[in-house]
């Protein structure tokens, strides 16, 4: 917006993600600071993938490594070099305990030369990565828990696989048209804008909550015919069958996009189970640094998520990798798909 001298108005207050976050770290007066710091590190990451992903068609990012990853995935010249980043500027501060991301199909222990912190943080270093080629949105997930092993250790095992109920801090960043950081460590969820020209994320998006009137549903109805009887049913119900609120339907196939719209949105985001599908029986998403960071921000925005009969967060993982099914978005919503499928399967 601008002024009568044809400057650009500023809003009242100009708060940086770096103040955002020191301001929150004093309502923890035991606070050393570290969670603060692993934020503000991943906020970086985010400022230099996102200036890889704005270049993709120049440097010859595109496309793939020709490998396959843990998951049976191509793994896109992007992937390797958002998971890269996001390893290196982690490895060495001593504020981490160990690493898991969605590229490695085991823990990333922190190299033996650094000493290890308190931290342990997961991480899908780019979802949504099969629509990097057609300039679509895509974006960074994480999630940050206290390690459970003796500081000064390598961590473990155990350190990696916490339920998401124990999550201290979660967030994504979104490669969208613009360049958002959105994160809760647990009173509010709060997004930042990146300003290219000063290269900062500025407040935005102060104290996200789900809008209470739902607005689309969010899946990926090419598969409907896998799906189990109970989330057909919902599918119907919110298109209007049964006195279902008809929604419209959005699906951009990164999750991270989807979810975002429907956080400032309304409505429901679903990858259910494929029951007919032997490679995909809990679907695709994973619980660890997919699943249970989304669920983190949107309980804490309100909302609700489910893999159709309970929070993802009360999930004990078994194993880095472990895949479930997933409904999040509005309360009214998810109880209703947990509804269908215990009656109808
Ligand atoms: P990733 O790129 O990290 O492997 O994740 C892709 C996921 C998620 O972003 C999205 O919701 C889903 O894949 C889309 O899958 P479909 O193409 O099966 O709909
Ligand atoms: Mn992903
Ligand atoms: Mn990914």
């Amino acid at each position: 917006m601008a002024n009568g001298n044809g400057a650009r108005k500023l809003p009242g207050q100009l708060v940086t993600i770096e103040r955002h976050i020191l301001e929150r770290q004093k309502l923890h007066p035991d606070a050393t600071g570290d969670l603060t710091r692993i934020l503000q590190d991943i906020a970086l990451a985010g400022k230099l993938i996102a200036s890889h992903t704005t270049q993709a068609g120049l440097a010859e990012v595109l496309g793939t490594t020709n490998e396959i990853n843990v998951q049976g995935e191509e793994v896109q010249k992007l992937d390797e070099i958002s998971n890269d980043i996001l390893f290196r500027l982690n490895d060495h501060t001593g504020r981490l305990a160990a690493m898991v991301s969605e590229e490695a199909s085991d823990i990333l222990h922190i190299p033996d030369k650094y000493p290890t912190g308190k931290y342990v943080l997961s991480f899908d270093p780019l979802d949504g990565s099969s629509n990097i080629d057609y300039n679509v949105s895509v974006g960074t997930i994480f999630a940050i828990h206290r390690r459970k092993s003796p500081i000064g250790e390598r961590g473990t095992l155990e350190d990696c696989t916490q339920k998401g109920r124990d999550i201290v801090a979660a967030g994504y960043i979104l490669y969208g048209s613009s360049t958002m950081f959105v994160y809760s460590a647990g009173h509010s969820v709060n997004g930042f804008t990146l300003d290219p020209q000063i290269g900062e994320f500025i407040l935005s998006h102060p104290d996200i909550k789900i809008p209470a009137k739902p607005k689309y549903f969010s899946a990926n109805l090419g598969y409907q015919q896998h799906w189990s009887p109970g989330v057909q049913k919902f599918t119907g119900w919110v298109q209007g069958e049964d006195g279902g609120p008809e929604l419209g339907l959005r699906y951009i196939g990164s999750m991270v996009a989807d979810f975002h719209r429907t956080l400032l949105s309304g409505g429901i985001f679903y990858y259910p189970a494929n029951i007919h599908d032997k490679k995909r029986p809990n679907g695709k998403l994973r619980l660890l640094y997919e699943v249970n960071p989304l669920s983190f921000i949107m309980e804490q925005a309100g909302g609700a998520a489910s893999d159709g009969h309970q929070s993802p967060l009360d999930i004990q993982p078994n194993g880095l990798h472990h895949r479930t099914p997933f409904f999040v978005g509005n309360k009214e919503l998810v109880a209703q798909a947990e509804k269908f499928i215990e009656q109808y399967g």
